[in-house]
């Protein structure tokens, strides 16, 4: 819960049980996005263990003021029995952080992912009632995962042995039909490429550009798809989204002052610190 609406989430745990009661606190991920709010929720149930791995029990520490004897650290394929219920805790670092973890719930086959399989859209409340949405999934896979397709992968391997009827993660829509996002992050974290090429460029007084479409052109006579953006009026989102499985890259800038244009700097430090897969 991002900082300030801290209110609104504990009016929200109250309307659903009695938060004085609580005996555990679930932390998958430590990013104030998600878990900003776990100081209030500690203050209220004054007797709830936070439940995280142990590098997110440091966290917990450092940004949250969360007192040691307060924490239960859990590690891979740890469970907690909670009379009706039994979670399972399922170590995932690096997706995005050094702490991350996912939560699934066995009796109702429910995974909790956190950022992973995440949808930067507020549209849907499940996944069939959001259009566009693997693209939009898509779009916050480059944005986010793309730079840790290793351990994404090495993360659906862990989870592949779990008989998963929902997947419920942090951002966007709720998967009721999850085989649909596994899938695709199948693809994705293994780097699939297809005969797709992305063209982005910076062109000053138009010279560029030309030169950009003549290589457009080309490719495209050759059966290669392209997808073609101006830096100058192009969602940097849009960018990295065609990234995830594009086979090649031709950057496009005229030079300013013996350099790069600024523009063009920026974008290509973007390509390299995100990892796309490009050949
Ligand atoms: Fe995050
Ligand atoms: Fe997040």
């Amino acid at each position: 819960m991002n900082p300030g609406f801290e209110g609104e989430l504990l009016d929200k745990l109250h309307s659903l049980t009695d938060t004085e009661v609580l005996d555990y606190v679930i932390m998958n991920h430590a990013e104030p996005d998600h878990a900003n709010a776990i100081k209030a929720v500690m203050d209220v149930s004054s007797e709830a263990k936070l439940v995280t791995t142990r590098k997110g029990a440091r966290m917990a520490q450092v940004f949250y003021k969360i007192p040691e004897q307060r924490l239960a650290i859990v590690k891979d394929g740890d469970t907690l029995e909670l009379g009706d219920r039994t979670l399972r805790f399922i170590e995932a670092p690096w997706l995005h952080w050094p702490e991350t973890m996912f939560t699934y719930v066995e009796e109702n086959k429910v995974l909790f992912p956190c950022d992973y399989f995440g949808a930067h859209t507020a549209a849907g409340f499940y996944d069939d009632e959001v259009e566009n949405l693997i693209h939009v999934a898509e779009k916050y896979f480059g944005e986010i995962m793309m730079p840790f397709k290793r351990k994404g992968a090495q993360a659906l391997e862990r989870i592949s042995g779990l008989d998963i009827g929902m997947i419920a993660p942090s951002h966007g829509p709720i998967y009721r039909n999850p085989e649909r996002i596994l899938d695709m992050y199948r693809i994705w974290t293994a780097g699939e490429t297809r005969e797709k090429a992305i063209l982005v460029h910076a062109s000053m007084w138009g010279a560029t550009e030309k030169m950009v479409k003549a290589m457009a052109e080309t490719l495209m006579s050759e059966g290669i798809q392209v997808s073609y953006f101006n830096l100058l009026n192009s969602g940097i989102g849009d960018i990295t989204r065609q990234l995830v499985d594009s086979r090649a890259i031709v950057p496009g800038t005229p030079t300013v002052l013996g350099e790069l244009r600024p523009l063009a700097v920026y974008a290509t430090h973007l390509v390299k610190i995100l990892k796309p897969p490009l050949r």
